[in-house]
């Protein structure tokens, strides 16, 4: 396989809002990322994701795109765009920003013109969307389908003008465009090719598996069949491959939940002309109940699967041996915080999180870390309906209580699994808003900033040295690179697998629960020296979430 830039490199995704407020306006802004880059090259990243920086009447916190030429006012200017690219390559790290493909915002001037019979270009833009006549039943208009929108409710929206639906399958701010379309695919192409120019070094590619629909408009509820994982969305993709990803050597990365091995070959196989990388979610909510019809789907929290993770990491780790790259990370923006979902954010908050560090990132692959998980941060501690800021939030609560729920409940399942656990600000310090900024902060800060913060972990033993550790040590021997040997991929507690680099084999034994569990070396430990530990080894017993890393030179 070709050697590229990335194939050694560990990723680090940024949450613009929410990662440093520069301004003291309350929101994270580009000079914020820029005045922490010396934190992030000494916690050992190289490259940068960053959410969305364009122009955005914010519905969806910038993935409703009102402007792609500007960047949004909440975050800075160009100019700023302009230094934290330079910063960052004094510093051999790179900037991928994130692409957002799918949809615009209902207030980009493409779709005014759409929606507006008067504008003189209106039949042009109108075709850059999609829109459907409504369904006469005895007499009235209804919605073309019953399909669903990711954030629930209807995906279309009735404009009168046009007598008209136009569909949106997120919040309906944000339309869908129309990849059929080969002139909005041209705008598209040339706007990436400006940035391109502009120096970012690749991008996360949004949604890449929604952009074709089944124009036939079947009915069909939810129906997310009709707008997920459509064989034509490659063919766009394989074009802006070719065209832009390739000749630039550009580090992607699609966002494709639930792609299967092929696709996910097809996507970024290494003969692939779509993408470097894959992100498809399996292994994020191994916990849901599916008897629970109160707050349903990925709302309704159960017991983990642990086997489900682990054969998922390992299934993965198959499909791209000797084909390619695959990404290992815990999770996003849009799921809650590792340490509370999977781990323990009480009695063991500390050793939990050391454990979910260790049990990933020994993994062969591309790491993403998520800003905050580098410091344990857990999710949102919110008693109140309005201190919640996620679109998807107010309308899912709604459903919940139309199911029957009580406003308890539907709280409980915003604060386990709401998007806006992974979004609150990044707590520097322990002062009144976490460090982040001196002014209330656009989405409140968790009061844990009191013990969890950076300031507080700057020791040898904490969370945060065990991830610098970690990254420096997969740079230095290639851990992207390395094999990865499964010994108990069935077993409900612990985890056990050796990871073999050129020159060293590692054995990671880590119990994932909070029970103390038996444990007689089932692997010989044999040369096996102990290298990190985030307790004291025990004879025959794993305690609670104890993890260990053994490490042998070969000979
Ligand atoms: C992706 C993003 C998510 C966003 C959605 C619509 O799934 O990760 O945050 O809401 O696309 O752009
Ligand atoms: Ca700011």
């Amino acid at each position: 396989m070709q050697q590229k830039w990335w194939h050694d490199a560990t990723i680090y995704q940024i949450y613009l809002r929410s990662f440093f407020d520069a301004n003291n306006d309350g929101i994270g802004d580009i000079k914020g990322v820029i005045s922490k880059l010396d934190y992030l090259e000494d916690l050992g990243v190289e490259v940068l994701w960053i959410s969305p920086h364009y122009d955005s009447p914010m519905d969806d916190n910038g993935y409703d795109v009102r402007d792609f030429y500007k960047v949004s006012e909440d975050y800075g200017t160009i100019e700023d765009f302009k230094t934290l690219r330079s910063e960052a390559r004094k510093r051999n790290m790179k900037i991928i920003t994130d692409l957002v493909l799918n949809h615009t915002s209902d207030e980009h001037p493409w779709f005014k013109a759409a929606k507006d019979p008067s504008h003189p270009e209106h039949e042009k833009y109108k075709d850059f969307y999609i829109w459907q006549p409504p369904k006469m039943v005895n007499g009235a208009r209804e919605k073309p389908t019953q399909w669903k929108s990711w954030f629930g409710g209807a995906v279309w929206e009735y404009v009168e003008a046009l007598d008209e639906y136009y569909l949106h399958i997120f919040s309906k701010k944000m339309p869908d465009l129309n990849w059929r379309n080969k002139t909005m695919r041209d705008e598209l192409k040339a706007m990436i090719q400006w940035w391109v120019d502009l120096g970012v070094d690749g991008f996360r590619v949004d949604a890449s598996n929604h952009l074709e629909k089944n124009w036939s408009f079947p009915e069909g509820d939810p129906g997310q069949e009709n707008f997920s994982s459509l064989p034509k969305h490659h063919e766009y993709l394989q074009e802006l491959g070719e065209e832009l990803f390739l000749p630039n050597d550009l580090l992607t990365i699609g966002e494709a939940g639930g792609a299967s091995r092929e696709e996910a070959l097809q996507y970024a196989g290494k003969d692939s002309k779509e993408f470097s990388l894959l992100i498809q979610f399996e292994h994020c909510w191994a916990d849901t109940d599916d008897s629970n019809h109160l707050t349903p789907g990925k709302w309704a929290k159960g017991t983990v699967d642990w086997p489900a993770i682990k054969k998922s990491f390992a299934k993965w780790i198959k499909t791209y041996e000797n084909e390619g790259f695959h990404t290992i990370y815990w999770h996003n923006h849009d799921q809650p915080r590792v340490v509370s979902h999977y781990g323990n954010d009480g009695q063991y908050w500390e050793k939990s999180a050391k454990m979910l560090a260790m049990s990933l990132y020994m993994l062969p692959g591309i790491p993403i870390i998520y800003y905050g998980e580098e410091i344990g941060m857990t999710n949102v501690d919110y008693e109140h309906l309005e201190q919640f800021r996620d679109v998807e939030v107010f309308t899912e609560y709604q459903n919940f209580i139309n199911n029957g729920a009580s406003h308890e409940t539907a709280m409980q399942a915003l604060k386990d699994r709401s998007r806006d656990n992974a979004r609150t600000p990044m707590q520097w310090d322990d002062t009144t808003y976490g460090g982040f900024s001196s002014k209330q902060p656009w989405i409140d800060v968790n009061q844990n900033k009191d013990t969890i913060n950076v300031k507080a972990q700057q020791t040898s033993h904490s969370i945060l040295s065990t991830y610098k550790t970690l990254i420096k040590t997969r740079k230095k021997n290639d851990i992207n690179r390395a094999r990865a040997t499964f010994h108990d991929l069935d077993d409900p507690e612990t985890f056990v697998y050796e990871t073999h680099t050129e020159n060293n084999d590692y054995l990671i034994i880590a119990n994932l629960t909070e029970n103390t569990v038996t444990y007689r070396n089932q692997v010989p430990l044999d040369d096996y020296e102990l290298w990190m530990a985030n307790s004291e080894p025990k004879q025959d017993a794993l305690e609670p979430f104890d993890a260990f890393i053994y490490y042998k030179k070969r000979p």
